[in-house]
């Protein structure tokens, strides 16, 4: 635009500048509706994870604001995208970055995999990363594990067929993982009610029975000799879920053929981070409202709803009553495996904050978070490599580790865009 601004000075307003100027709005416009028509076109391509959700879940935002500014015809403004990057830059409040130390983040082996709200858990030197989408098309119904004794991906096995693709909710004893409910197959499919457990030293699995009623990303913990469930998406992906249940289990099985109704969370949705330390049960960050299929879809393909994302921390203790800590520094969702216990507090890497309010675009987070049990609050430690959501995270002989996710389009746009398979680790101290 800048040459545009020149080229005015230079000729002055005779009739050929003019003529110039509405061939290259001509040209621009045509230019940008080529560029929306390839957009809308490649969101169906199933090859290229880069395009998944960044154009694809953004699309309807973007075009928004796209066709508003070109409407409004100013001469400023027909060029669209570099000049829409401005706003992103501009961001105040919740929605910046908040300033935070330097860590050196050292890269690691890549996951054989790219994956999105996939899910892992951290048993002593081994890591287990399930699920997830590799592109909105294509789901990964199978466990790798990272082993970080000697920084290797190694071993691959299947999930069992009835299990979920994505939303999980998962947790373990140190040895049995459970697998909850979650979304099965591709877009913005229905869920599955069904519950698995994986058997991580003979690697089998078995059953348990199903959640009353299916659950996106709902937390999920074990606590007190029972497995936890609270919150997620309900059936159409979308409506909050409050409901909370439990059910008794030991070395992998269920000690009851039904899960019990507990007291319901003051505010539903879906991925939180649910996490047991000294005896006490919490729920951090998380959202209401998510994509979900566009009606009559034959490929249920996923259509953007509106959303709330909050920084609602809430607790359960021997009361059994939900009470309400001290937020987030910013709202935090897509965190539901991207959190470590260390040193009595909670370390919590990247997620997603609330849409950018003026071009309502998704905004993520690449701040490292740090909840202090002593004295119940919050600090920012650090930034990752980049922004990130929906990142698998774990501690091993002094290194947080993060994998996995969908990152940012680059340092001064916070957009979503490809999903990675990158690893990387930085040595912490408190
Ligand atoms: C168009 O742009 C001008 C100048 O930036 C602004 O004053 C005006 O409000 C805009 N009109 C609309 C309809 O957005
Ligand atoms: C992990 O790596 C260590 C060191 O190489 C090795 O001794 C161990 O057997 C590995 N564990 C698995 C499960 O591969
Ligand atoms: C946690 O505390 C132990 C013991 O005080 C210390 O050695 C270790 O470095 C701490 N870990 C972190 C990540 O600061």
């Amino acid at each position: 635009m800048a040459k545009f601004t020149q080229n005015h000075t230079t000729y002055s307003s005779s009739s050929t500048l003019k003529w110039v100027f509405l061939t290259c709005c001509v040209v621009l416009l045509g230019a940008a509706l080529i560029a929306d028509f390839f957009w809308a076109s490649s969101s169906y391509s199933s090859s290229a994870y880069s395009i998944i959700t960044s154009s694809h879940f953004e699309k309807t935002a973007t075009l928004v604001v796209r066709n508003a500014r070109v409407n409004n015809a100013s001469q400023k403004e027909v060029v669209g995208d570099k000049n829409e990057r401005a706003p992103e830059r501009l961001l105040s409040g919740t929605f910046a970055d908040i300033p935070a130390p330097d860590l050196p983040w050292e890269e690691m082996p890549p996951a054989p995999v790219p994956r999105l709200d996939g899910a892992a858990i951290q048993i002593k030197n081994l890591f287990y990363v399930f699920a997830g989408y590799g592109t909105l098309d294509y789901v990964h119904s199978h466990v790798d594990i990272f082993n970080f004794s000697d920084n290797t991906w190694g071993e691959r096995f299947d999930m069992p067929k009835e299990m979920g693709h994505s939303h999980l909710g998962v947790a373990s004893d140190g040895r049995y993982i459970y697998v909850i409910s979650g979304q099965y197959g591709p877009q913005c499919r229905g869920p599955t009610a069904r519950s698995f457990v994986l058997d991580t030293e003979t690697k089998r699995w078995s059953s348990i029975p199903p959640l009353p009623s299916p659950r996106y990303a709902p937390a999920t913990q074990l606590w007190r000799g029972r497995l936890h469930v609270m919150g997620g998406s309900k059936e159409n992906r979308h409506t909050p879920g409050v409901d909370h249940w439990s059910i008794a289990v030991k070395d992998g099985k269920a000690l009851e053929k039904k899960w019990r109704k507990e007291v319901p969370i003051p505010r539903g949705g879906p991925h939180r981070a649910c996490v047991v330390i000294n005896d006490r049960l919490f729920v951090i960050g998380g959202q209401e409202g998510d994509f979900m299929a566009k009606p009559g879809s034959p490929i249920f393909k996923c259509s953007r709803r509106h959303e709330v994302v909050y920084a609602d921390v809430y607790m359960l203790d021997d009361e059994m009553k939900w009470k309400v800590l001290p937020p987030m520094p910013k709202p935090n969702s897509h965190v539901e495996c991207a959190w470590v216990i260390l040193n009595n507090s909670i370390v919590i890497t990247g997620g997603t904050t609330e849409k950018n309010p003026i071009t309502k675009r998704m905004i993520l987070v690449g701040e490292v978070f740090q909840f202090h049990l002593d004295s119940m609050t919050w600090s920012v430690i650090g930034r990752l490599p980049y922004r990130v959501k929906t990142t698998l995270t774990a501690f091993w002989d002094g290194y947080l580790y993060f994998t996995s996710g969908q990152r940012d389009r680059g340092p001064d746009n916070p957009q979503p865009r490809q999903v990675v398979k990158d690893m990387f680790r930085t040595k912490l101290s408190f």
